[in-house]
């Protein structure tokens, strides 16, 4: 079943017509080339380029692609097919790696939202089984209670948001740092690094299932640059720090996940 759109000034319901969406007041949002449509108004921009920008998004590509994050990819795809969902929303969904993997793997309809316009339009460009749109999801533009499954993965929760787009008994799936993420990394910049803990039910939810995946991997010093680049911690890097990650050349990292499984209560 698809997904209403609705307004992000108004809230009515968007029509397609021809390459844009419009509501009843005449708010239109225009197509893009690439196949998304843009429903972040200038007025809801708090910066001029909200979200991840281009070097984060080049960088979260390219690690990506390594294929490292793969078991993290098919763990969450495979779950969310389990749910045999009429649609999924994927929110804060980057560059579209885990939205177009779900969709792969499930009859329903899939869509990606984020704020940052250089991901959705790198998602749209490649993945054509989704729709894309460049939004807030703060106010995520889907009218209420109509999405079987939320997607977040490291990405912001607006927990009163979850609650109106979610159906009965809808599902949210939130994939999260497990304890020792990255902790090889981190180590090289906090004197103690502490033990990620998982994601709390927010309000109106309650735990299903929550597992930890994790693997420990080689890598060079291209794959450990974007890694770092792709992460909130990236600017405590300094000059040293990336000269002395250059000479170490391979090192072992340890990718942990928190793959938790949460289900509204009315
Ligand atoms: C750490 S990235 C994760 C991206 C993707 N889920 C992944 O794991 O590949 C967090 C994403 O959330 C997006 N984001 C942050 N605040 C947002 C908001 N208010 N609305 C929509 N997207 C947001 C960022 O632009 C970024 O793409
Ligand atoms: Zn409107």
């Amino acid at each position: 079943m698809s997904l209403a759109y609705q307004c992000p000034l108004c809230q009515s319901p968007l029509q397609l017509i021809e390459k844009s969406m419009r509501c009843d007041n005449n708010h239109t949002f225009d197509y893009a080339k690439e196949g998304y449509v843009n429903l972040l108004p200038v007025q809801n921009k708090n910066s001029k380029q909200p979200g991840d920008n281009l070097d984060m998004v080049q960088a979260r590509r390219a690690f990506l692609s390594t294929g490292h994050y793969q078991f993290l990819q098919q763990a969450i795809a495979t779950l969310v097919a389990e749910l045999s969902p009429k649609n999924v929303i994927d929110l804060g969904c980057g560059e579209g790696f885990y939205t177009h993997a779900i969709a792969n793997k499930c009859q329903g309809k899939m869509y990606g939202v984020d704020i940052s316009k250089s991901a959705i339009k790198y998602a749209a460009k490649r993945y054509e089984n989704c729709q894309f749109s460049v939004a807030s999801i703060s106010q995520a533009p889907f009218a209420d209670y109509q999405s079987d499954v939320l997607i977040s993965i490291f990405a912001p929760l607006f927990e009163q948001e979850l609650t109106r787009l979610l159906s009965k008994n809808g599902s949210l799936i939130v994939a999260s740092p497990g304890p020792w993420h990255l902790k090889e990394l981190k180590q090289k910049i906090y004197r103690e690094v502490n033990a990620h803990t998982p994601v709390a039910a927010p309000q109106n939810f309650t735990l299903i299932q929550q597992n930890l995946i994790e693997q420990k991997v080689k890598l060079g010093f291209e794959d450990v640059k974007n890694l770092i680049t792709m992460t909130p911690f990236a600017w405590k890097f300094r000059p040293e720090h990336w000269q002395e990650l250059e000479k170490q050349g391979e090192q072992t990292v340890t990718l942990s996940f928190y793959i938790s499984h949460f289900r509204k209560v009315d």
